[in-house]
């Protein structure tokens, strides 16, 4: 496979990825955030170059090398993220052909955050408060006109496939988007296996287990046809 030359089927297409958590401060050396390592953006980072794109790659913080030929954004926050995204996509969204939303966005923040290191002599320990994060994607899907930039989102969930199904469904219609990344979250042995279907307008493909590089060359597949159509 690393043998055959890649289809170019993407050349030139200008492409935003986001990808990794986002880590939201307690204090200056405290956060808030997730598990996400950011994989799975920097795959679709990486074949979409491989393809043809130019790859914008907006990184919550991991521990991953630059895809070759990527130009990288490094955020902390969702905030961050999202003037990074405006940055690049501009006013009117023409910035980019189309967006792959794969960054695991904090959905709340810490309402307060202590512009000084919490100290544990302070006083008992307090409640933190939240305040919900902006939806990135959701906030674009509203503000876009026409069919540009293509918006591709995931969406993590538990449940049997018709109800992973369910929930990304809702999520396609809710956030404006053209595709969702349903994927089934499930745990056997210690070993999370990650099994997703790509829903659309005309509704959900089959259902496939692969690792990070198929899935991202699926989801560039799908992402490519809506471009032509
Ligand atoms: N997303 C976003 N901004 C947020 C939260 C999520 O842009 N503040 C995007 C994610 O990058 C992903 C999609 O929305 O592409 C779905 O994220 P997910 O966490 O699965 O869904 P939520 O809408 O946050 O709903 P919930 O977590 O309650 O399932
Ligand atoms: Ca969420």
């Amino acid at each position: 496979k690393a043998l055959t030359s890649p289809a170019r089927d993407l050349e030139g297409v200008r492409l935003v990825v986001t990808a990794g958590p986002t880590h939201e401060p307690l204090d200056p050396v405290r956060y808030l955030g997730n598990r996400s390592s950011g994989k799975m953006g920097f795959s679709i980072a990486s074949r979409a170059i491989a393809r043809g794109a130019r790859v914008e790659l907006v990184a919550g913080p991991v521990s991953l090398p630059t895809p070759s030929g990527a130009r990288r954004h490094d955020v902390e926050t969702a905030e961050q993220m999202q003037r990074a995204l405006d940055g690049i996509l501009g006013a009117d969204l023409s910035g980019a052909d189309a967006l792959v939303m794969a960054a695991a966005v904090a959905d709340f923040r810490p309402a307060d955050p202590k512009t000084a290191k919490i100290k544990k002599g302070d006083g008992d320990p307090s409640a933190i408060t939240l305040t919900k994060n902006p939806d990135l994607i959701a906030v674009i899907g509203a503000r876009r006109k026409g069919p540009r930039p293509v918006l591709v989102a995931f969406a993590l969930e538990t449940g049997d496939d018709a109800a992973v199904v369910t929930y990304a469904q809702a999520k396609r219609t809710s956030k404006k988007v053209d595709l969702v990344v349903a994927n089934a979250a499930h745990e056997s042995l210690g070993r999370v296996t990650n099994r997703i279907a790509i829903v659309g307008k005309d509704g959900a493909g089959p259902f496939e287990e692969a690792d990070k590089d198929d899935v991202a060359d699926r989801i560039l597949d799908r992402l490519r046809d809506q471009l032509r159509a």
